[in-house]
């Protein structure tokens, strides 16, 4: 059987390069996998998060993964921090994970460079994603770029895991998708897609209404060509506006290419707002509509109830196998 698992921290409002790189996949996936998808808002608190606003974000959130398409009847929607095991098996995970493999992961370089205190929690970070997928037995992790090392590592972790104590968990594959992957900021195509750049006009939330999205790619930075042609070497802004307008309109890069050849980057910037604004607008409003619902809470806690008992099945296998005492 294949089994998907994967998720979106709810450390900010969720932008377009999540979308593309994991929550459009997310909806897609539903139709050849049994799926389990989560808000990793444990992850979340590895940096500071404001009490009153985590709660918003994970609503919110929780919101999205519906209003985008994954349904809760095919797929199990929960929030981490409603299941207890990933706490108690990311610590058994920690007693895998070597210091010198988590000091290499790039994402805890990028996110501790400069900061004079760094929680704990940053570092041992990938043992937690690792449990988190190791617990539902995921043979498929859907993942934006970023995450692929992650990935590398939770695969590591599981195969020493097994050879220690025998056949505990399943060895899971990163689906990292052709298009759409790696969306750049809007203002620097050398900087990811991310809600934590201070200048607003980088990226266009999933919440953005049709004037500030216009707004936001009228100011995007290209080049002084004037073409639009993909070439990530010569040309990376530009390239990151035509994956951004294949994964909203569905077309491939090469038809991008040809729909706007001989075209300037007035009229490609204006018809790519178009595109975003029509697949957003029927997800905004499904979100407007269900984001302070009672059906809300009703799928999260039906979601945790499924999840959990999955989960604690494999945590079972892993304590009974490491050799803890079960009376
Ligand atoms: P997070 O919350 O930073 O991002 C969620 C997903 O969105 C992808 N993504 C992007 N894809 C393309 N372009 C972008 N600009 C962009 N920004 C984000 C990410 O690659 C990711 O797939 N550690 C994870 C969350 C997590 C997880 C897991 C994921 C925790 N446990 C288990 C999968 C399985 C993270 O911080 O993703």
């Amino acid at each position: 059987m294949k089994r998907i698992l994967s998720g979106i921290k709810p450390s900010g409002v969720l932008n377009i390069g999540g979308y593309s790189g994991a929550l459009s996949q997310f909806v897609r996936n539903q139709e050849q996998f049994e799926c389990f998808f989560f808000i990793p808002d444990l992850h979340a608190i590895t940096v500071y998060q404001d009490p009153k606003e985590l709660n918003e974000r994970t609503r919110e959130l929780a919101a999205l993964y519906i209003a985008a398409g994954i349904d809760p009847k095919r797929s199990t929607v929960f929030l981490q921090s409603q299941v207890s095991a990933h706490a108690e098996l990311s610590w058994m995970m920690e007693t895998q994970a070597h210091f010198g493999e988590l000091s290499r992961m790039t994402q805890f370089k990028d996110k501790s460079d400069g900061k004079d205190v760094v929680s704990s929690a940053l570092f041992t970070y990938p043992a937690l994603m690792a449990a988190d997928i190791l617990l539902y037995q995921a043979t498929h992790v859907p993942v934006g770029d970023d995450q692929k090392q992650h990935v590398e590592l939770t695969r590591d972790l599981a195969n020493r895991f097994n050879n220690r104590y025998g056949e505990t968990f399943v060895v899971p594959e990163p689906i990292i998708q052709e298009t759409g992957a790696r969306i750049m900021g809007l203002d620097d195509p050398s900087k990811k897609m991310s809600k934590s750049n201070p200048n607003v006009s980088s990226y266009i939330l999933m919440t953005d209404e049709p004037a500030v999205i216009r707004k936001k790619f009228s100011r995007a930075v290209t080049d002084s060509e004037m073409s639009v042609r993909y070439d990530w070497d010569t040309k990376p802004a530009v390239s990151n506006l035509i994956e951004i307008y294949s994964v909203f309109s569905g077309m491939s890069i090469a038809e991008v290419e040809k729909h706007f050849a001989g075209q300037g980057y007035g009229n490609f910037k204006k018809e790519l707002a178009e595109v975003v604004i029509a697949k957003l607008e029927p997800i905004q409003q499904r979100f407007h509509e269900i984001v302070n619902s009672s059906e809300l809470n009703e799928i999260l806690r039906d979601g945790a109830e499924r999840a959990a008992a999955v989960a604690n099945e494999t945590l079972m296998r892993a304590k009974r196998n490491m050799g803890f005492l079960i009376v």
